[in-house]
């Protein structure tokens, strides 16, 4: 598939991509630097909200559909968009991801870094590290006409390589003029199929790795939260990159 003009961007948008990106990696950094065991994920909205502000940026999670938080965390069987709640206090052994998206000077990013609280077990924590390594072996895969099949064969391997498995119904997604863009970025994806990647397009890598089953079923009462069909954990990582001439640029991480 060839991809449609609008999901390439011009010079002057992928540098105001990468501005907002700066911002989005900086408050990343500020919760690395002070999240803990105790503090609730409510505090860690709060640092979000407040760096994201201090900065000159909006929270693009903030009324984005109804969604009432600046950012999202998942805690363990959580795959991902869990909403921040006083009484969901951060506990040792917890694995969390905090996924942080901004909006700045009317461009977006988004990125999102796991985090192990206190003592964690081996497995737990070997699961958080190869998510790591899906991300990176599909970065490694973004460079001109190839194809995101690629990028998604690269993720999936590396997954099943380590007994995992991988989310079909939610992936990556073009982002920097809107919050979600095309294409829908998979990792069940397989080598010379799906989009062509072309200079100046920019999306997101993110995959939701599993240790048990790749099932998954959204929070009724909420209507955002997806959870491990088996209550065992998922792990994610995410990235903003763009396509340059020769390989890949990463905007936000
Ligand atoms: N940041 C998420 C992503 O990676 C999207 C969250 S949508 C929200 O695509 F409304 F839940 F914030
Ligand atoms: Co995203």
């Amino acid at each position: 598939m060839v991809p449609d003009r609008d999901m390439i961007k011009t010079k002057e948008q992928i540098d105001g991509i990468r501005e907002s990106g700066k911002i989005n990696t900086a408050v990343l950094n500020y919760v690395e630097e002070n999240i803990r065991e105790g503090i609730s994920t409510e505090e860690i909205d709060r640092m979000v909200y407040e760096k994201t502000t201090e900065l000159g940026g909006i929270p693009a999670p903030l009324h984005y559909d109804g969604y009432p938080k600046s950012v999202c965390t998942s805690i363990n069987s959580q795959v991902c968009h869990g909403i921040p709640a006083e009484d969901s206090v951060l506990k040792s052994g917890d694995i969390v991801n905090v996924d942080v998206s901004t909006i700045y000077n009317g461009y977006f990013s988004d990125s999102s870094r796991m985090f192990c609280i206190g003592e964690v077990e081996e497995a737990t924590a070997k699961l958080v590290c190869v998510a790591k390594e899906c991300m990176e072996k599909g970065i490694e895969q973004v460079k001109p006409w190839s194809f995101l099949g690629d990028v998604g064969e690269a993720v999936h391997n590396h997954a099943l390589r380590n007994g995992y498995s991988v989310v079909r119904e939610i992936g990556g997604h073009g982002v920097g003029i809107e919050f979600h863009e095309d294409p829908f970025v998979s990792y069940v994806t397989k080598r010379g199929t799906d989009t062509l990647m072309v200079p100046g397009m920019v999306f997101t890598i993110e995959p939701m790795i599993n240790m048990g089953t790749d099932e998954i079923y959204i929070d009724d009462e909420n209507g955002w939260t997806a959870f491990t069909d088996d209550g065992k954990p998922s792990a994610q990582w995410e990235v903003t990159v763009a396509v340059t001439e020769d390989g890949y640029e990463i905007l936000a991480y």
